[in-house]
Order: C-alpha cells, then structure tokens, then sequence
C-alpha cells in the first residue's frame, strides 16, 4: 500500500511517500481503507520525534474511511461500513492507504469522509473536559481556541448543553466562531477585560484548548485554577490548572458518535480548511505548524 512513511523523525520533509505492507488486522480490529485522515498538532510533535516512536512509522491519529476486512472475532457484518476512530497503533497510523482499529464510530449517510475525519480527535477530547468542568445548562463557559478543531467541538458541546460560551480566537475566525452559537472574543493584549465586558454575569468555568499561555488570564479571570481545564498548555501545574491528557487508555467513541449524527442533522459544524493529497503531507504539516489553519487539515491517502 502507499503510505507517508517516516524513516527519521524531524522536519517536515521526512514524511515520504512509500510502499509499506498493507496491516493485517487482528483479534477484534478491523482493516479500514482510509479516505481521510485528520492532520492534528500531536502529529507535529511526533513527527519532530518528541514521542519516541519507532522508526519506520506511519503516524496519522485519526482516520475515516470504510472497513475492508475484519480480524478474528469481528463480525463479517461490518465490512463495507463507513466509520471514523483511531489507528489502534501510533505507528500504524492514518496517513496511508490502510489502517487497523478497534475503536471507531459510524459514519451516518450525508457525512462526508473529510467531515468525520475531522471530528473524531476534537469530539472526543472536547467531550471529555467538558465532563471534567462539570458545567450545567444556564452556565457561562470561556472556551479559548474556540475556532480549532478540539475548540470547535467544546463550543458545539456546550451549546447543545444549554451553556452560554464566549469562544476566544483570532478576529479572522470571529464570524465562525459566532456561527457555533458563541459570542467571539479575540485573544491579544486586554483578553480578560474583553471577556467580562462579553460576560457581564460573570464566568462559572474556562476550557483551554489554545495552550499559547492563556492561563494567568483566566486564572485571574475565574479568581483561581479550581473551575479551569486545559487541554493543551503544559505549563499548567505551574498555575495550579488542571491538565486533562489525551491517549489510547481514555477515548470515548460516545461524543464522536453523537457529533457525527448532529453533522447528520444539519446540527453541527466539521469545519474543513484544506484537503492535501498524501504526497503532500509535509505541505500539511506545515500548515498545522502555523497554528492558524482555519479548519480542519485533511490528508486524502
Ligand atoms: N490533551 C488532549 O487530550 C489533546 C488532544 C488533542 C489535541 N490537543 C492539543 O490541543 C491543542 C489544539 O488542537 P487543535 O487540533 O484544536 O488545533 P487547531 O485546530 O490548530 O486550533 C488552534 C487554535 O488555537 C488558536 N490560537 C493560535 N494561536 C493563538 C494565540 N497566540 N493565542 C490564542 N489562541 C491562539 C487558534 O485561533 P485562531 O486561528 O483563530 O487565531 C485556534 O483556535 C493543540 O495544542 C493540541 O496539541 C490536546
């Protein structure tokens, strides 16, 4: 199969397209033939070599595509399905023609494989910490890097909660980030006097998904870290800030399943910014790089 195999981690370029040996799905997987793979921050890193993967890796850590085949104790019925999860393995990723999973959701009819490529990561992690905040229906809710991908999918969550959001993002986002149902504030200088002029009764809770050193802000904000998760800035012991880390031992298919069927419904936004084809993986990561990418990053194996 064709796949962005990389020999050496570093700069982008060492993603190269190659021939690799098609995975072999086992107990309780199934092969899926990628049509789109979302391309995340958390790729960057691993592609840089912060993970320590093993090399030749195939990274890519979300996929959507249709199952090909099914290992021992799967059931037949499957194959043929469209559905969107995580690769099992961080080196038998998504940016190739074919992974395994064991964790995925189904794709409902009028959801395109780049829409549900682009909502497995943020669905889930978003899901995930707004459980962690605990919010309730009539709660006002900051969430910063509100037109990103995990971002996007906390906005949308909390909306359909019946939670009150301000989304912080660049002004260039600010009308989307209105479209998710969120009053737009910009990050810069005279964020936290922004967010109170937005919030006149006041905040109950903040969700970091920028992780560009926000904290102080809204640490000063809520009057302490006791009603704020990041999902990104690991500096956040450092403000006594609750870190809730992303990985293979807590995905949840639940919220990814539900965005999916909202997608459905005309009830929610995946938004695409640009769709590159696998041999241009490296002109992706560049763009993720930038921090600004304007929608979801897809790679189209
Ligand atoms: N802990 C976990 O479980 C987990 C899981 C997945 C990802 N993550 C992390 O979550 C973060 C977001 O991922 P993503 O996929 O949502 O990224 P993304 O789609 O690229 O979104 C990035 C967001 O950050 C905002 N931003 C960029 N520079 C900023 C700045 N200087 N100040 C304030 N906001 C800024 C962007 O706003 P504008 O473009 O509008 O300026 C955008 O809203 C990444 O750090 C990623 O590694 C964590």
């Amino acid at each position: 199969m064709k796949a962005a195999v990389i020999t050496s981690f570093g700069e982008p370029s060492v993603l190269r397209v190659a021939e690799a040996p098609r995975p072999v799905p086992g107990p309780g997987q199934v092969l899926v033939r990628v049509h789109a793979a979302g391309v995340n921050p958390a790729e960057i890193l691993a592609r840089a070599g912060a993970f320590r993967l093993r090399a030749p890796a195939i990274i890519g850590f979300e996929f959507a595509g249709v199952v090909e085949a099914v290992g021992p104790g799967v059931d037949e019925g499957v194959v043929g399905d469209r559905v969107a999860g995580w690769p099992d393995s961080a080196t038998q990723g998504s940016y190739a023609e074919y992974t395994v999973s064991s964790n995925f959701a189904t794709i409902p009819d009028g959801v395109s494989f780049e829409e549900a490529a682009a909502t497995v990561i943020g669905a889930d992690n978003a899901a995930r910490a707004l459980g962690l905040l605990n919010i309730r229906p009539g709660n006002t809710l900051v969430v910063t890097g509100a037109s990103g991908a995990l971002g996007g999918a906390a906005v949308q969550f909390a909306r359909q909660r019946g939670v009150t959001v301000i989304g912080v993002a660049g002004t260039a986002n600010a009308d989307f980030v209105r479209s998710l149902g969120a009053t737009s504030v910009a990050h810069g200088p005279g964020l936290v006097d922004r967010i109170r002029a937005a919030a006149p009764g006041g905040v109950d809770a903040a969700l970091d998904t920028a992780g560009k050193g926000l904290l102080p802000a809204l640490v000063d904000l809520l009057g302490g870290p006791d009603r704020i998760v990041t999902l990104a800035d690991r500096d956040a012991a450092q403000y006594g800030v609750a870190f809730s880390p992303g990985g293979s031992g807590n995905r949840d298919r639940g919220p990814v399943q539900e965005a999916l069927n909202l997608i459905a419904a005309g009830a929610w936004t995946a938004r695409i910014g640009r769709s590159f084809p696998l041999d241009e993986a490296a002109d992706a990561h560049r763009l993720v790089a930038t921090g600004h990418t304007h929608g979801k990053v897809i790679l189209l194996p």
